[in-house]
């Protein structure tokens, strides 16, 4: 994508609320138009919220874009971290919609990763019983999931997002030129989402990445191919969300990779392995038991290894207390009557949800002796 090319678009067809993903170098000065062409007024109170390396970088651009076209503008810089993303946290958001009495057409923007989307998004989830909420990503990962579909919350000391609403967005908006100054460590965790989509249900998604030479920074990727994984993974998560907004079935998919990843940053600590990495690992993970249970083939995880790594992600799981992971997998949301849900892989673009994974397979997997 060049600068000043025209935003992609890519269509969340929701049937109540329906959205769009806008893709494209200039997005960050193009919010203001584009919520005005949605009908927004001059004048509307728009609070920003993110968080101070991000704002460094891009604050100026978007607030600036925003009163260009007249709305009235606050600003709002929460402290970054996972560990941060706590109802307390939500609380410093609610104290500034009050403060800037925001009314319910008045607009959330969240510009960040998926620290600051999650929160923002659930704090105009819950101001004055939801208002609308504009997703600004500036992560590779934010860019592809936590941007798209409406999960908003926060963590509570038992698990992650344990908290939480479905609140979708009134628009999301991408600007791949914020992921320049994105740590290569944030670009290589956003590329086990991308990788995700791929082992799910896009096999062309999953061999592009394959035909990549090194998928571990965004020099390597290139302009052309990053375009591509973007939009591919943006609507594979659209066609998700759009066949099943509240996850009753298809879109626990989307958590492939995810069970045992949850596992992993809840035991190590918030930051110590990051969200990305840990799906990386929990894909790695769930192919070793779709191994074991005889549902997918030992070339598919090999070729799925062999992707991850040239992510520059991990795959082993770090050491960890059995009993304390099988605790933590029992407080996982995706628990059903008791029963833990696993998405395991059968094939390069298919998945299968189960309920029905013998607990001493689980035990021997964490354990490292599967
Ligand atoms: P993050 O939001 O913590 O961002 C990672 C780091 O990158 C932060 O330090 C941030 O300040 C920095 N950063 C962000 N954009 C930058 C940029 N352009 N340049 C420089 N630095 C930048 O992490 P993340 O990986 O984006 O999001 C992880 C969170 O997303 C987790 O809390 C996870 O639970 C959540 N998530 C939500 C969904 C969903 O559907 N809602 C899906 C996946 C993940
Ligand atoms: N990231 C999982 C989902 O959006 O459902």
């Amino acid at each position: 994508m060049v600068a000043g090319s025209p935003l992609r678009t890519i269509e969340v067809a929701l049937a109540s609320n329906p959205y769009t993903v806008r893709i494209g170098e200039g997005a960050l000065e193009a919010l203001g138009g584009l919520l005005e062409e949605r009908g927004c007024a001059a004048g509307t109170q728009v609070l920003l919220v993110t968080n101070p390396e991000v704002d460094h970088h891009y604050g100026a651009r978007v607030l600036a874009s925003l009163q260009r076209h007249g709305f009235h503008t606050t600003r709002l810089v929460i402290a970054a971290g996972e560990e941060q993303k706590t109802l307390a946290t939500v609380s410093q958001i609610h104290d500034a919609a009050y403060a800037q009495r925001l009314e319910r057409r008045s607009l959330v923007v969240a510009l960040g990763g998926g620290v600051v989307g999650d929160m923002a998004g659930f704090a105009a989830a819950t101001w004055l019983r939801g208002i609308p909420v504009v997703q600004v990503p500036t992560t590779l990962l934010a860019m592809v999931d936590a941007a798209i579909g409406g999960k908003t919350g926060v963590n509570h000391p038992g698990g992650k997002n344990l908290i939480g609403a479905f609140h979708q967005p009134e628009l999301v908006l991408v600007d791949p030129a914020t992921l320049t100054t994105l740590p290569e460590r944030e670009f290589r965790a956003g590329m086990a989402e991308v990788i995700k989509y791929g082992v799910i249900g896009d096999p062309i998604l999953f061999a592009d990445l394959e035909s990549a030479a090194d998928l571990s920074s965004l020099e390597a990727i290139g302009p052309a191919r990053l375009q591509r994984l973007l939009q591919r993974s943006a609507a594979a998560k659209a066609r998700v969300v759009a066949a099943d907004e509240r996850e009753g079935g298809l879109r626990a998919i989307l958590n492939y990779g995810h069970t045992l990843g949850h596992v992993v940053e809840t035991l190590c600590g918030y930051g110590t392995v990051i969200h990305g990495e840990a799906v990386a690992m929990g894909m790695e993970a769930v192919g070793q038991l779709a191994l074991a249970m005889g549902l997918w083939k030992a070339a598919d995880q090999e070729r799925q290894r062999a992707v991850i790594a040239k992510a520059g992600l991990p795959l082993v799981l770090p050491p960890l207390d059995v009993e304390a992971a099988m605790q933590t997998l029992q407080s996982d949301k995706k628990v059903n009557q008791g029963q833990l849900r696993f998405v395991l892989p059968t094939g390069i673009g298919h998945v299968v949800i189960r309920n029905d994974v013998d607990p001493a397979l689980i035990r021997q997997l964490l354990a490292g002796s599967l």
